[in-house]
């Protein structure tokens, strides 16, 4: 088949979120239009361009095969799973659009943790943000139950080593701007890697929250559990490091 066709029960199927055998039922029955005309062979082939009317609701046929992202401003509570049997899962709040379930946290946070999630149904562009070569910076903003000192900055950027890991952490940039409160940049995404960081130095972290991926910053206006979708603008930004961890 040539990649700018498609066929038609495959198209409908995307597009409007029915299974195959649905599509290919209200195909045959005469009820979809392709570019005007009633196409009622499940298998015809049609132009990625076509546009197909059901019901009196119109997409073009590419539509349904776009890859989605979402920034969205994670609530508390809220774990990054497929399935709970506890707690909220994040892609719930994705219920109102289409074929929602496809789709995937990009990394994890915690269920206390806040901010920028990204979740899309791109399955290669979520292994490549993930990839640990790839060293994507996350940047969080901390507030600790004790002061952060001075010299935790150099700790940090030496790459500091927590009992319960084998392997030490790269470096990370500590960023201080009140007694408890300062900025974290990593380029791993190691469970409970900023907690563990503030252990390290006797410190224990009471908030946590995601501001940055890369140079994407997460948008003001979301409250949580809000989301907008992301554009390619977005995603390059994705990949343009926040501030440089170490030297
Ligand atoms: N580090 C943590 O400790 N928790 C998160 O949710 C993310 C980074």
């Amino acid at each position: 088949m040539a990649k700018d066709t498609l066929r038609l029960d495959k198209a409908v199927c995307h597009n409007f979120d029915v299974p195959r055998s649905y599509a290919a039922k209200i195909i045959k029955n005469g009820l979809v239009e392709v570019d005007g005309e009633v196409i009622s062979d499940p298998s015809a082939k049609i132009s990625i361009c076509a546009q197909i009317v059901i019901d009196g609701n119109e997409v073009s046929a590419s539509d349904g095969f776009k890859k989605r992202v979402f920034m969205l401003n994670k609530p508390n509570g809220y774990v990054c799973a497929d399935k709970d049997n506890n707690n909220p899962i994040v892609i719930n709040i994705f219920s109102d659009i289409p074929k929602f379930t496809t789709m995937h946290c990009v990394g994890r946070l915690d269920i206390d943790t806040t901010g920028l999630l990204l979740v899309t149904d791109d399955g290669d562009l979520n292994h490549k943000i993930s990839s640990p070569k790839m060293e994507v910076t996350k940047t969080y903003h901390v507030v600790t139950k004790d002061k952060i000192v001075e010299k935790d900055i150099e700790l940090f950027s030496r790459g500091l080593k927590h009992p319960k890991e084998r392997v030490k952490y790269k470096p990370a940039l500590l960023e201080i701007f009140a007694d408890n409160e300062a900025l974290v940049t990593v380029t791993e995404g190691r469970f409970h890697e900023v907690k563990r960081l503030f252990e390290c130095v006797n410190n224990e972290v009471i908030e946590l929250k995601r501001l940055y991926i890369g140079s994407l910053k997460l948008d003001p206006e979301l409250e949580e559990g809000e989301y907008i979708e992301l554009d390619d603008s977005d995603i390059e930004k994705i990949f343009i490091p926040y501030k440089k961890v170490s030297s």
